[in-house]
């Protein structure tokens, strides 16, 4: 049976990219809607590149909504949506939260008010675990308490996973699957797409790669004395690849009605807790090479630890996290290199 065309917003970006991959290796037609601000268009080149298919692409504004629907009209087979495209730098929130609200929210209404339109029969929503705040205990399971958002980036989160809930408890045609991501990290494994961060980066491990390849100084760990073995905190680290062929399993247990559930929820993580320094540990010893790296004070807003209980993924949807942290080490610096050879950085 032929399948129905799966619209991906944000689809030039990092997540987005690798699920592309995986969805027309899965034999879905798709189509990518981006604005290109947080990503570019030579990321079609190395899907393409991987897949031997380039995905169409509709450089435009998700909160453009007259956009969105001449996109739905001039793809009449679009049966499912998954939905990344959002502003994501915590930090930025905090200085613009018009622009996060904006964005985030406008996107998501957007799309959740043309589907039925178009007769497009589920979305699938890129939430995060910025959603448990600091959780009371670990690892942490879909049923753990939501927290006060600590960013507006946050806030949207939780903000969207009420607006999908609300839209789909009214009655309105449609399913949904939220998925919570842990830490998404690593590249594809043929380093043609990856994570492309802009500036000076905010997260551990594009900083990590920047300054072992020398871009940056020295890695900053931010903060040794958390109450955790080693004092530095704990994250749970997920493939970015196995990350995207969870999304694969969703959009087909959705629009294939696996599920009686109209709205489902599922931690996307390894169930493995390591602490930055054991991360930076582990990056060295997959790829043999040194991270100059010291000790600072805490960054404002961390969480000490968290990691996931991926067991209701695993159950539910047949999928677990298969790559060893070595060798998602191993692919974040192959990546790295890839942009060092092109003369990106
Ligand atoms: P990314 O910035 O690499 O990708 C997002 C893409 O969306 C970019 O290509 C950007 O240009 C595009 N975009 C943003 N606003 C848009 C708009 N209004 N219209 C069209 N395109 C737009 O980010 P990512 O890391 O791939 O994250 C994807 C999703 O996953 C986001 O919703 C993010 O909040 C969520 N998420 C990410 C992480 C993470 O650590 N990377 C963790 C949890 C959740
Ligand atoms: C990981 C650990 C830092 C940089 C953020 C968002 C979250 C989610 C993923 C989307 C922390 C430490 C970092 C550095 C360091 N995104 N660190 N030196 O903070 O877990 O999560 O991205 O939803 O919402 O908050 O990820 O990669 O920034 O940090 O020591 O230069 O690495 O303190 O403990 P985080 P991160």
């Amino acid at each position: 049976m032929k399948k129905g065309r799966i619209l991906v917003t944000g689809g030039t970006g990092y997540i987005g990219s690798h699920t592309v991959v995986e969805l027309q290796q899965a034999g879905y037609p798709v189509v990518i809607i981006d604005n290109l601000s947080n990503s570019n268009l030579e990321v079609l080149d190395g899907i393409e590149r991987i897949t031997g298919q380039r995905p169409p692409m509709v450089e435009a504004d998700c909160t453009d909504m007259a956009a969105l629907e001449q996109l739905f009209t001039d793809y009449p087979d679009i049966k499912g949506i998954i939905n990344f495209a959002a502003s994501k730098a915590v930090g930025e929130s905090i200085e613009k939260p018009i622009l996060y609200y904006r964005n985030n929210l406008n996107t998501l209404l957007n799309l959740l008010d043309a589907m039925p339109r178009h007769g497009v029969k589920g979305i699938v929503f890129s939430s995060s675990c910025t959603v448990y705040g600091e959780p009371d205990s670990n690892p942490v399971t879909e049923a753990a308490p939501i927290k006060k958002a600590t960013s507006p980036y946050g806030n949207t989160k939780q903000i969207s996973e009420e607006i999908i809930t609300d839209v789909v408890n009214s009655g309105a045609p449609i399913k949904s699957v939220i998925l919570r991501y842990f830490n998404p990290v690593g590249a594809h494994p043929s380093a043609e797409i990856g994570e492309l961060p802009n500036g000076v980066p905010q997260n551990l491990i594009p900083y990590l790669t920047q300054t072992a390849i020398g871009i940056r100084k020295e890695l900053s760990v931010f903060g040794n004395d958390y109450d955790t073995p080693d004092g530095s905190c704990i994250r749970d680290f997920i493939n970015v690849v196995d990350l995207a062929k969870a999304h694969v399993i969703a959009v087909e247990r959705m629009l294939e009605d696996k599920s009686d559930n109209k709205i489902e929820i599922f931690n996307l993580g390894t169930g493995i807790g390591l602490s930055v320094l054991e991360l930076i540990d582990a990056f060295q010893r997959a790829t043999g090479v040194n991270v100059p790296h010291k000790i600072v004070g805490r960054r404002a807003g961390d969480i000490e630890k968290v990691w996931a209980n991926p067991a209701y993924a695993n159950e539910v949807l047949g999928w677990k996290a298969q790559t060893s942290i070595d060798d998602t080490m191993r692919s974040a610096w192959a990546w790295q290199c890839k942009l060092r050879e092109r003369g990106v950085m």
